[in-house]
């Protein structure tokens, strides 16, 4: 059965929160959620007409929240610096940060390009260290906060053919717990979601490769992928006061991708190996 989006709760009303990549995917979906409980939410995305489609969709007048859309490429640090400063400013308090975008690359280490490699490592790692560095002392300096950093299934193993991404995501799910300890005593909650397979225009490009979705698909328990909405939810339960006993945490949200130790199903056994 697939989540059923209730939308009746208002747990982040009159709180601001900023999410990154938040035109698209998980990132819309972890937006219309929070504005759906209320939030004021601010769209940062490279992607300006995606961001501005999704704040024109919020800001409709069917939930209580609002949002706005802010064109920013996480890896330019003077930008993100001048926009936590302009965004804080504006709203005069900054509740949550989702620090959502990122990018994958293909081929193995012999084979990826080494600007793929390290726009890989930009976007998906040092995009998060900047968004963090420039908003955790305006969080700090209102009263604190939460953040949830999305990692990745594929930042707690290897994927073939997936160093790049493999190594961002890796970082960031630790680099999630060096911050959670860092900043629980200046009042921010730091903690990182993993996904498995979600349904979304970047994992839409893997359907492009003969087989290959039907294959991912298949080592899943669930037998699907993951809707956006599915991962948002545990978003926002991380980022609201009712993980207030959450720090540092790596929540997976996999279908059971992880729970499997990768040996096929059984086949009906022989009745010599079954029974006493
Ligand atoms: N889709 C999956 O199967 C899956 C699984 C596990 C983890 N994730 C992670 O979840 C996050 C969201 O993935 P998605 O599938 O929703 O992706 P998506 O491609 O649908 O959306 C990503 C958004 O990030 C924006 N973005 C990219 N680079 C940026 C930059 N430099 N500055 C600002 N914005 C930028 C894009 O414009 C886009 O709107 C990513 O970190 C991804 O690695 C995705």
């Amino acid at each position: 059965m697939n989540f059923v989006d209730t939308g009746t709760a208002a747990r982040f009303e009159g709180r601001v929160a900023v999410v990154t990549g938040g035109g698209s995917g998980i990132g819309e979906a972890t937006v219309r959620r929070l504005a759906a409980e209320g939030a004021h939410v601010v769209i940062v995305d490279s992607n300006a007409p995606a961001g501005n489609r999704v704040a024109d969709a919020v800001n409709d007048g069917k939930v209580p929240g609002t949002a706005e859309a802010v064109e920013l490429d996480i890896t330019d640090w003077p930008a993100v610096q001048a926009a936590a400063s302009d965004i804080s400013t504006r709203h005069d308090r900054l509740d949550v940060l989702v620090n959502c975008a990122g990018i994958g690359a293909f081929g193995t280490v012999a084979e990826v390009a080494f600007d793929d490699w390290k726009r890989t490592l930009d976007v998906t790692l040092n995009g998060v260290f900047h968004c963090s560095r420039a908003f955790v002392p305006e969080m700090v300096r209102r009263g604190g906060g939460a953040i949830v950093n999305i990692g990745s299934t594929a930042g707690l193993r290897g994927d073939y053919g997936l160093p790049a991404y493999n190594a961002a995501k890796g970082a960031v799910v630790n680099l999630s717990r060096s911050m959670a300890i860092d900043h629980i005593r200046d009042g921010i909650r730091v903690n990182c979601v993993c996904p498995g397979i979600v349904e979304t225009p970047q994992s839409e490009k893997l359907r492009r490769i003969d087989g290959y979705w039907d294959a991912i698909i298949e080592q899943y328990p669930t037998r699907r992928a993951l809707e956006p909405g599915e991962v948002a939810a545990v978003v926002l339960f991380l980022a609201s006061d009712d993980a207030s006993g959450m720090v540092g945490a790596t929540v997976l949200v996999d279908g059971g991708l992880s729970s499997w130790t990768g040996q096929p199903e059984r086949p009906p056994a022989p009745a010599a190996l079954t029974g006493s």
